[in-house]
């Protein structure tokens, strides 16, 4: 399905987002047993799935060990941000993240750096649509890393909907 070799992929977003559920719908059944390293700290998941490595973790609380995301950022293919529709609270958490994620240098360095962005939780009534969604987070405006391209796409975690899409997107961008 993904026409690169092999892509690592950086699975971020607050706490609560979803990305648990969404990993473990693009795990294969196999390894759906979840491979968590504490790390100095924090938690990293991280599995294969075919030629596709995901690494995942949590950004909210954890601004100390921002110096060690770095080693992350600079393997990174690709980023899939996940955003609580149903939270416009902490949306503007979630974009000041982001905007910390795309800031730092090793992310900066990268050209062509697909971000997926998964509108999660679509299903309840109170979310947001995923043309809110970015502009909440200032994807309109906001200063992009060079050369690489967004996309948004309404999810479900539960039952998955949505996800292959925003991976077919993530599949064409890193050929
Ligand atoms: P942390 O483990 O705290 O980092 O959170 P996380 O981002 O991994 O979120 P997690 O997958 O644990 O999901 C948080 C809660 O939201 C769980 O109760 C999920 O069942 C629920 N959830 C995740 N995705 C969806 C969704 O698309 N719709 C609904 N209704 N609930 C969801």
């Amino acid at each position: 399905q993904f026409k690169k070799k092999e892509a690592r992929i950086l699975c971020v977003g607050l706490d609560n987002s979803g990305k648990s559920t969404i990993i473990n719908q693009l795990k294969p059944l196999r390894t759906r047993n979840t491979d968590i390293a504490p790390t100095v700290g924090f938690c990293v998941e991280q599995f294969n799935s075919g030629n596709l490595s995901f690494t995942v973790f949590d950004m909210s609380g954890q601004g100390r060990y921002r110096n060690l995301w770095e080693h992350y950022y600079s393997s990174s293919d690709a980023i899939i941000f996940v955003v609580d529709s149903t939270d416009k609270l902490r949306m503007p958490v979630a974009k000041e993240e982001l905007n910390q994620l795309l800031s730092h240098k090793q992310i900066q360095q990268k050209r062509n750096l697909p971000v997926l962005f998964f509108a999660n939780k679509n299903d309840l009534r109170h979310s947001v649509s995923p043309v809110k969604c970015a502009q909440l987070l200032g994807l309109d405006r906001g200063e992009w890393v060079r050369g690489g391209t967004w996309h948004i796409c309404p999810s479900n975690g539960l039952t998955g909907e949505g996800l292959k899409e925003g991976l077919d997107w993530l599949s064409d961008q890193l050929i």
